[in-house]
């Protein structure tokens, strides 16, 4: 048996669909297990390019089961749309379960996220709008609407009811004009008629299949920053993107999970607002910015760069009980002639070398800086790590004593084959 879970170590877009299709070679199932169509994963194969957003990255493979565990918020009309562009980019259908628990995205969720937004002016999340805390926030509530409520639409019909009276509420202080319960019944009930055959049980099957000796990722979306509970907080996403969130997310035990991989970029990015310690609004966050192609993948905006933060590396080694760490887009670091390392945060006279108590520390914090000797060096054609110049190495060696775990696979270019073991 291997439960193998992939995570985010930083703000989201690390890299972790490349990684996922990488290691879905050895794998049965690949499970999403949080989040919504809010991810967006690069899968870059044979020059043609995927970019998934609900859908586990292991779509490329044929004999994979892809799973939509019951962590997730679903808008079906994403999933049906996705797959569709499946379909169309060649790729084929793929064998898809969908947790009847997972919770569905409401077209009021949309609309009160959009709103929410445009009140909050100033202090707004940058949310990507897709309505994932909503739809989160009724969860917890206990009114959301559930994948299995599509199976019986005169259910579906009366729990809609009920949380249309209890969202009135929402609506008149947003100024939203209330949603007709009909035209959503029947929208969802078109849905219902494409999706109900792939609605399954996926906490037994993933279950059974740990216990028959198969192979499991659980690919993480969003990252450790982003977590609800130990990200930047409001900045946040509104799900658990960090290892526990696989477990609860899934219904598979702890004790079920072999390796735990975080998925760190060389450097740092970030989309939406929030604290950022390492931002460089500077030259070499442009350079970061334009050789790294930093464009978000679900909404296209643009992402704030940055040198890597150790910090927050060794802060999200500790929160994910990482066993390793996938080191993402080293190429991209090849134009500078020194790079730099965060290893503190200055703050009234004091230096954090861990994540400080308050957030405002984090918000106001100067960095401390390392500087290594850059390399210089197109990486994109390397594929041995004895192959890397040495100061290349010697950035990676740094990463591996600052964050107390090995980097076990290092990317060198969006394609499957640049990808280098170490
Ligand atoms: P995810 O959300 O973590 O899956 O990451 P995204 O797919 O949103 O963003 C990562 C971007 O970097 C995608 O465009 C990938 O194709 C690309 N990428 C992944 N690994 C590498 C790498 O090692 N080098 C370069 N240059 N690009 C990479
Ligand atoms: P992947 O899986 C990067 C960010 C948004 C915003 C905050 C809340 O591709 O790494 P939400 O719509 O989730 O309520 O937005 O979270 N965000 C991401 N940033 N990568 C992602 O996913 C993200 N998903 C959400 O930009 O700051
Ligand atoms: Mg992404």
């Amino acid at each position: 048996m291997a439960g193998i879970i992939v995570i985010g170590a930083q703000w989201g877009d690390e890299g972790k669909g490349k990684v996922t299709d990488w290691l879905a070679n050895e794998m049965d199932f690949v499970v999403r297990y949080q989040g919504g169509h809010n991810a967006g994963h690069t899968v870059v194969h044979d020059g043609k390019e995927l970019r998934l957003h609900l859908l586990p990255s292991g779509v490329l493979y044929s004999n994979i089961t892809s799973v939509i565990g019951n962590g997730l918020v679903v808008d079906p009309k994403a999933l049906l749309d996705e797959l569709s562009d499946l379909e169309r980019a060649g790729v084929g259908r793929p064998k898809l379960v969908l947790s009847s628990n997972a919770h569905l995205i409401m077209p009021y969720h949309k609309m009160i996220d959009e709103a929410t937004e445009v009140r909050l002016g100033k202090a707004k999340i940058g949310t990507t709008g897709r309505g994932i805390g909503p739809a989160y926030a009724d969860k917890a509530a206990r009114i959301g609407l559930r994948v299995q409520d599509l199976l019986d639409m005169k259910i579906f019909r009366e729990k809609l009811a009920t949380a249309l009276d209890r969202k009135r509420a929402d609506f008149d202080f947003y100024e939203i004009e209330e949603p007709g319960l009909d035209e959503i019944a029947d929208e969802y009930a078109a849905y219902a008629d494409k999706i109900n055959g792939m609605i399954g049980d996926t906490e037994h099957l993933l279950n059974w299949a740990l216990k028959e000796g198969k192979n499991v990722l659980f690919e993480g979306a969003q990252g450790t920053m982003l977590d609800l509970d130990h990200g930047t907080y409001p900045f946040v996403t509104s799900s658990s993107p960090t290892a526990g969130g696989a477990c609860v997310g899934t219904g598979v035990s702890p004790l079920r999970i072999d390796r735990i991989i975080g998925i760190a970029k060389a450097y740092t990015t970030r989309v939406g607002y929030g604290p950022f310690p390492t931002e460089d609004t500077g030259e070499s966050g442009e350079t970061l910015q334009c050789v790294g192609a930093e464009f978000g993948t679900t909404t296209g905006r643009t992402r704030r760069c940055g040198w890597l933060d150790g910090v927050v590396l060794k802060y999200a080694v500790e929160i994910n009980g990482m066993t390793e760490i996938a080191l993402t887009k080293l190429d991209v670091l090849s134009p500078f002639s020194t790079v730099r390392i965060c290893v503190g945060y200055e703050f009234g006279g004091e230096v954090f070398d861990h994540m400080p108590p308050h957030q405002t520390i984090f918000h106001k914090c100067t960095p401390v800086y390392e500087e290594l000797s850059g390399w210089q060096v197109d990486l994109g054609g390397i594929t041995k790590y004895s192959g890397l110049p040495e100061a290349t190495r010697r950035y990676v060696e740094r990463i591996e004593e600052i964050a107390g775990v090995p980097i076990n696979l290092i990317s060198v270019g969006p394609s499957r084959t640049q990808t280098i073991i170490k």
